[in-house]
């Protein structure tokens, strides 16, 4: 294997384990590498200079290749431009960065030669990237569903077997490293939208950005939440799924809490694992799951990248399956109703003036049956609806109100065969 020159930036949680593993690897020098903050106590690196400015890395003829484990976009993204133009190869965790910049880095990456790899940068140990770019291009992709932030995961999981509330399954998943102090990220599901775009241009051949994504997070979810998914044989998981709707040929990316039915594979992943299926034309589904996270995990992946990159360096770029293909026929999706929906589990609260009888007028005006309804205390019903797009739920919603009647919790719940509504 050819001998690479490299430069790190990032020697946070993964830029160490980066750093752990490479020490095993004889083919390889981290010749510099870059932090930000110039006062913090660090071990020595035998061999590495280290810096707080990354243009010792970009500017350096030696380096053939930047790992960059830091994170964000400004100033990485600069940077990463810079070294690309001057012909170097990159290995990169950064989700974000790629979910926003993605197709000017790649395509800057062809114009240039050099390769752009990122397996790191979703489901951290699991080789999802690899998987989809190498294990299947005989199939088309029909979808992808999974969880993708272990930090949701862990919280949903305590609040569910713990019957913890949201605020403490929080505070102590950042006890354990698992939340950062500011958890917006996360727990909004900006996160898992990044992993998802990301995702959409491996197996849709089309970038989405970010802010398309349908995304809605777990910071909402109640304790009586937690207990409607026990009740109906479910579990509460913030999913990401990703499918191409067949009438419209739209890409529907979305993110929210769904209730998973238990016997379903997603269901059983707790604690801050990931798990993904992958649906493929010829393969069927296929469902991969590991630790999505975590110093060495993670760095497993970044170094998978830098050992493919040394053995194929001097092979041809291929990087394909990233060109945006903009498969979109948007006059074909004209007037076509989205065929993308789910079952809905919906708790009502009638008002003063509303009457029960007006339930089955709301549900007959919007073409949806109730495929389970329950009265759930003096004012209170609870009900299943049959597969609803969105639009269809917000107009249900709009007309209860006209008859005074607030839709106070909806969740939807994850299509399954093998999903009783026996309660
Ligand atoms: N943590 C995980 O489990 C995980 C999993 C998958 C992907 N990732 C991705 O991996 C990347 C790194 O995550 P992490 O958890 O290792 O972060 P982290 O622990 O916060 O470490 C970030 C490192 O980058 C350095 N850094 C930040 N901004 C810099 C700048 N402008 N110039 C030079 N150095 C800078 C920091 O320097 P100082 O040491 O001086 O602060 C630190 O060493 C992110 O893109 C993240 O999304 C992380």
């Amino acid at each position: 294997m050819t001998k690479i020159v490299a430069g790190l930036i990032g020697l946070g949680t993964v830029g160490s384990g980066v750093v752990e593993l490479l020490k095993k690897q004889d083919f390889i020098t981290i010749k510099t590498i870059a932090v930000k903050d110039p006062n913090k106590q660090r071990p020595q690196i035998e061999g590495s200079t280290i810096t707080c400015n990354i243009e010792e890395i970009v500017n350096d003829p030696q380096i053939e290749l930047v790992i960059e484990v830091a994170g964000g976009i400004e100033p990485i993204y600069e940077h990463l431009k810079n070294a690309i133009k001057k012909g170097k190869h990159i290995v990169t965790a950064n989700k974000k960065l790629l979910a926003t910049h993605g197709p000017e880095l790649f395509a800057l990456a062809q114009k240039n030669s050099v390769r752009l790899l990122f397996e790191a940068s979703v489901a951290g140990g699991i080789p999802l990237i690899s998987t989809l770019q190498k294990g299947l291009p005989a199939n088309e992709i029909l979808s992808v569903c999974g969880i993708l932030n272990g930090t949701t995961n862990f919280i949903l999981s305590k609040m569910s077997k713990e019957g913890t509330g949201y605020d403490e399954a929080l505070k102590e998943a950042q006890i354990l490293g698992l939340a950062e102090s500011d958890p917006t990220d996360d727990v909004e599901g900006f996160d898992v939208a990044y992993k998802l775009c990301i995702l959409s241009a491996l197996s849709f051949g089309q970038f989405i950005d970010p802010i398309s994504v349908q995304r809605e997070g777990i910071s909402r979810l109640k304790a009586e939440d937690v207990e409607t998914a026990r009740r109906l044989n479910c579990s509460l998981k913030l999913i990401a799924l990703g499918r191409r709707d067949n009438l419209t040929e739209k890409i529907d990316l979305r993110v929210h809490p769904i209730l998973v039915p238990n016997a379903h594979s997603l269901s059983g992943i707790s604690g801050a694992n990931n798990a993904i299926i992958i649906e493929g034309s010829a393969a069927g589904k296929i469902c991969l799951s590991g630790p999505g996270a975590g110093k060495l995990p993670t760095a497993s992946a970044v170094v998978g990248d830098v050992i493919t990159l040394c053995q194929n360096k001097h092979l041809p770029l291929e990087q394909k399956s990233l060109k945006i293909k903009n498969k979109e026929n948007k006059n074909k999706s004209k007037n076509k109703k989205s065929q993308c929906g789910f079952k809905n589990y919906l708790r009502l609260v009638l008002g003063a003036s509303s009457k029960p009888g007006v339930l089955i007028s709301a549900l007959a005006a919007c073409k949806i049956i109730a495929l389970q309804i329950e009265h759930d205390g003096l004012l209170t019903y609870t009900m299943v609806t049959d597969s609803q797009s969105d639009e269809q739920i917000d107009k249900f919603r709009k007309t209860l109100e006209t008859y005074d009647i607030k839709v106070v919790s909806r969740l939807r719940i994850l299509e399954d065969e093998s999903f009783s509504l026996t309660a």
